[in-house]
């Protein structure tokens, strides 16, 4: 995991991600996309085993937020985050061996793990074929 690159809100081309990885191993992007426009705004927390990739708060105009890096060569990559809106918290997640046959585009370049988070939950799009829901939100334990 030392080919780790954060990019807030920048499109980056999927070409960087395979330059920067060895022959060996994919290159995959997570980006995670807000749909809740409020105030309070969605607070993100990624990480890995080896990397924690900070805390980040999706509210307007900031509702993006990706990141790129190169699959080990075991395929054991694994990124979790915990969100919180309001009262409703949850963890999953977001990048992990299965996930990352979902989010293959079958292409060389590179493949991207596509999140949305609205209000009744979160969306990947699977198989680049649909919008599917894969966990709610939670209320927060009181
Ligand atoms: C995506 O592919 C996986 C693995 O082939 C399959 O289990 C899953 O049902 C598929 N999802 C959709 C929405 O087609």
């Amino acid at each position: 995991m030392k080919n780790l690159f954060i990019f807030l809100f920048i499109f980056v081309g999927l070409n960087v991600v395979n330059a920067r990885c060895s022959v060996f191993v994919q290159g995959y992007v997570v980006h995670i996309k807000s749909d809740i426009i409020d105030n309070d705004g969605v607070t993100v927390h990624c990480r890995s085993k080896d990397d924690d990739l900070g805390t980040h708060v999706l509210r307007p105009p900031n509702l993006e937020f990706e990141w790129l890096f190169c699959d080990n060569i075991g395929l054991t990559t694994l990124f979790y985050c915990h969100f919180w809106w309001k009262n409703f918290e949850q963890t999953f997640d977001v990048f992990n061996h299965k996930l990352s046959r979902w989010c293959n585009e079958n292409k060389k370049e590179g493949n991207t793990c596509n999140w949305e988070i609205k209000n009744d939950g979160f969306y990947l799009y699977e198989n680049h074929t649909t919008w599917q829901r894969l966990y709610p939100w939670n209320a927060k334990p009181i």
